[in-house]
């Protein structure tokens, strides 16, 4: 059904508005989930017109329309207002428009807000809403908030406070665009709709999860975000523990919001704090030189723009997780998260327990392997008989893949997401329990981090990361199980 509603995009000139925001709006569009009734309100400090903001939407979906008339059309219910978000005067004016949008596309008050600018704002945008009544609590109201939020448990639990003071959780949708990725929801699937996984899936059957978040990429032209970030707060907090809890949860009562939320929030609050002692030990900090990736050469990430020459942001984390639950308990979730290294690939390992050789041979552990990026889907390494007169196990693999770029099978994160919050559908988002408890543990490992307790290891472009990421996971007698370098 086609969703009644007035969106209103707080960085509409961004470039996550442009490659993302309106192509996947437009996709909305195609498939009849917006069409007559809606419009959307972009700001920004911008002085645009109309048709700029249309011209520029335009451009974004060229690729997606049909015809140009297709675009056109669907560009022709964008309207810029330039925005000052300190400034109140301009709330009164956004007020008038939203007014007026909603009589004229019968909109029925149903209002998105999307902040995605500077996080700093986010406060005061929604304190505005709020006293300049374009939140009047006519019709549906929700909020999508852009990642970061926060930047460690304190800066968090004030946005949070601030963002209470206008709206409900259950009205706050927090993006993690993980979390709009094919695998990462199809993880329900293969978890309780399997029996042959769902029985084993537990502390009896399995030795080690590995999670693995790849980037061949540099930190491009987002050198003074990620200064002040690093791969900690920029991949491990938000999208490797939101992973990681779909990994480790308890099968949910059944598949709602609520129950899939209920279980999700007790792995958080399980998630071992660790002693002074393991946080030196079980998290691995590292940042690139200079090297070369797929023979290109690439610069050390101390003389990437906008980026202090003296740097100590890592660019690389590793390390080992622990729920202690009675499914999971003593049971390591290792990850690692890095930029420039020798492949993209986003991937988790699920490795099984040996059992006892009678073969006179070693056996290779059962893995199951979900690929999330770049090919999608999922294989099973099992040990087989090679084919001969000699009795000699081999491993064999199960491999279902498809490479969803190429098919254009898979929905682009946000188009699945924006989709779910039309539908106040909040399971593919992340709840302020989860944020809070996820920072907790952020806050430590950063607060060893900065006393200069453990080293920031320097790796080359192009390799897998510091040795120390490979030395940890051999003393718990393991190996990572990707190694895009053995091809
Ligand atoms: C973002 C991070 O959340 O995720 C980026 O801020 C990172 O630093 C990106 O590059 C990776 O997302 P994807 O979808 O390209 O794997």
């Amino acid at each position: 059904m086609s969703s009644k509603v007035i969106i209103t995009i707080f960085g509409a000139s961004g470039d996550l508005a442009k490659r993302k925001l309106y192509p996947s709006l437009f996709r909305l569009y195609k498939s009849g989930n917006l069409s007559k009734h809606f419009a959307v309100i972009g700001t920004a400090r911008r002085p645009w017109s109309k048709e700029y903001f249309e011209s520029v939407v335009v451009e974004s979906i060229t690729d997606l329309a049909d015809s140009p008339e297709q675009a056109q059309e669907f560009a022709g219910h964008f309207y810029y207002q330039s925005h000052d978000v300190q400034d109140t005067e301009h709330y009164i004016e956004l007020k008038k428009l939203q007014t007026r949008l909603n009589q004229e596309y019968q909109a029925e008050h149903n209002k998105l807000f999307f902040l995605s600018m500077a996080p700093q704002f986010f406060g005061t945008i929604a304190k505005h809403l709020k006293s300049e009544q374009i939140v009047d609590g006519q019709g549906f109201e929700r909020l999508i908030v852009e990642k970061p939020f926060g930047t460690d448990l304190s800066t968090a639990s004030q946005l949070n406070q601030e963002l209470l003071a206008t709206f409900d959780e259950e009205q706050i949708f927090r993006i993690d665009h993980y979390l709009g990725k094919e695998m990462i929801q199809n993880i329900f699937a293969i978890r309780f709709a399997n029996s042959l996984f769902e029985n084993i899936w537990n502390r009896n059957y399995i030795d080690n999860i590995q999670i693995t978040f790849a980037e061949q990429l540099g930190v491009e032209e987002r050198g003074g975000y990620y200064d002040q970030s690093g791969a900690l707060r920029d991949m491990v907090q938000n999208h490797t523990l939101q992973l990681l809890s779909l990994l480790a949860m308890d099968m949910p009562s059944a598949f709602t919001k609520e129950a899939i939320r209920t279980e999700k929030v007790k792995v958080f609050e399980r998630l071992r704090k660790p002693s002074q002692e393991e946080l030196k030990k079980l998290f691995i900090r590292g940042q690139y030189k200079s090297g070369t990736v797929d023979g290109k050469k690439y610069i050390s990430y101390r003389s990437e723009p906008n980026v202090n020459p003296e740097s100590e942001t890592e660019t690389f984390v590793s390390g080992a997780f622990f729920v202690d639950s009675e499914r999971f308990r003593h049971v390591p979730f290792f990850f690692r998260t890095g930029k420039r290294l020798t492949a993209k690939g986003t991937h988790v390992n699920i490795v099984f327990k040996q059992m006892d050789s009678i073969f006179g041979q070693s056996l290779e552990p059962n893995v199951l392997t979900i690929y999330i990026q770049p090919t999608e889907g999922f294989s099973l390494s099992v040990n087989g008989k090679e084919v001969g007169e000699q009795f000699r196990l081999a491993p064999i693999s199960f491999d279902y893949r498809t490479d969803a770029t190429a098919t254009g099978a898979s929905q682009e994160p946000y188009e699945k997401l924006i989709f779910d919050v039309l539908n106040n559908d909040s399971t593919n988002f992340s709840h302020w329990d989860e944020v809070r408890a996820s920072w907790e543990l952020i806050d430590q490992i950063e607060a060893i981090w900065q006393e200069n307790q453990v080293p920031l290891h320097h790796y080359e472009a192009g390799s897998m990361g510091p040795e120390a990421a490979f030395e940890l996971l051999q003393e718990f007698g393991a190996k990572w199980q990707w190694d895009p370098r053995e091809k």
